[in-house]
């Protein structure tokens, strides 16, 4: 299968890691702060080699990190389809609890860090198996997509997964086997957007049946949202206008359709660093966690990117490398599930998976 997740070489003394980093990010941190991080940076190489470890690096980690260790970086989708593949032992997880999970899903035999046991989601919290039960009941014969953001448990109650990258093609899948009912779990303003760009009707999950379109498909949405992405306004996007009228304005879908339906671009971290990479714009603004911005300024410094630096996911910000050596000196957190649960949480990634 291709590897679309952009490969990073690392050499292998101090003094290569502090100039490759330096090279990176001068203008984006203090040249004493890369020394300090490239010293961690170093022996998290050494030691990752020697354990034949691999790290899986999310496009939200801060720009130390992103840009020193990881083998592999990339949107949630992206990782997943790499942790299936990988022939190392460890899989270190540079992002969230709900990725490292899908990871262990995939690579049940492999050993599955995630740096920080504090790595939530408000998303992958706000959602239970027992919801998902509940939705069923209330709409029998419909079919359940669930959003990767969400933890082992709820998969294993779902028929597809989708992320944010591909969840339009899930959908049409779904919609050309003759699916109806798509209940779409559990990112409010995912499922609302999704719908809104395939042109389906969006009802919330306390909709009564009798209210649904009898003989059309409709998306049933779930009422949680990103705690990151839904504090962006309109307001944000007309300032943003305003001050740099030429700027190409991009937002993660996780955001609101009122701000979806005024930006530019909407689309998963990897569509948006694509479009940065790929399309020539006077300056770019992001509308999505901060890091990513300074991690694109960093990888693509002959563009132009506005910083807006207020937001910032507190479950992604608890990866530091310091916590990512100690991950793999202690073998801590390991991500533990139960071979039943796995066995139930896989078919649905898999089904995702097969349609890339
Ligand atoms: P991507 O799937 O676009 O990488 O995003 C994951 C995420 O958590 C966004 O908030
Ligand atoms: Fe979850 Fe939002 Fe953080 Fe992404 S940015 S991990 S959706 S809380």
């Amino acid at each position: 299968m291709k590897r679309s997740a952009e490969v990073l070489e690392y050499p292998a003394s101090l003094d290569e890691t502090i100039a490759r980093m330096k090279s990176k990010l001068e203008g984006v941190m203090p040249e004493f702060e890369i020394k300090l991080k490239a010293e961690y940076a170093h022996k998290i190489n050494v030691l990752k080699r020697e354990m034949n470890a691999v790290i899986l690096g999310h496009n939200y980690m801060e720009p130390a990190l992103y840009h020193s260790v990881p083998d592999y970086v990339g949107d949630s989708l992206q990782l997943s389809a790499l942790s299936a593949e990988t022939d190392a032992d460890i899989i270190v997880f540079c992002g969230v609890m709900f990725m490292g999970e899908t990871a262990k899903i995939l690579s049940p035999r492999k050993t599955v860090l995630v740096p920080s046991e504090e790595a939530g989601c408000s998303l992958a919290a706000g959602i239970s198996a027992a919801d998902v039960r509940t939705l069923r009941n209330r709409f029998p014969g419909a079919v359940v997509v669930s959003y990767v953001n969400t933890y082992a448990d709820v998969k294993a109650e779902s028929d597809y997964c989708c992320t944010s990258g591909n969840a339009d093609k899930v959908i049409r899948h779904l919609m050309d086997e003759g699916h109806k009912r798509i209940i779409f779990l559990p990112d409010e303003y995912l499922a609302r957007n999704t719908a809104a760009e395939m042109g389906l009707p969006f009802f919330p999950a306390n909709a009564g049946e009798d209210t649904l379109p009898p003989d059309k498909p409709a998306v049933i949405g779930w009422h949680v949202r990103c705690e990151v992405h839904e504090l962006f306004t309109v307001e944000d996007v007309r300032n943003i206008r305003r001050q740099w009228p030429d700027a190409v304005i991009l937002a993660h879908p996780e955001c609101s359709p009122e701000v979806i339906a005024e930006v530019d671009v909407a689309g998963s971290t990897k569509a948006m660093s694509d479009y940065v990479q790929n399309v020539d714009a006077p300056r770019y603004a992001l509308f999505t966690e901060c890091s990513m911005g300074d991690n694109l300024a960093a990888q693509f410094p002959h563009r132009e990117m506005i910083r807006s630096c207020s937001l910032r996911c507190q479950y992604m910000n608890q990866i530091t490398l310091e916590d990512t050596l100690d991950a793999l000196e202690k073998c801590q957190y390991r991500v533990e599930l139960s071979d039943e649960l796995i066995e139930r949480a896989r078919p649905p990634i898999d089904r995702m998976l097969s349609l890339r």
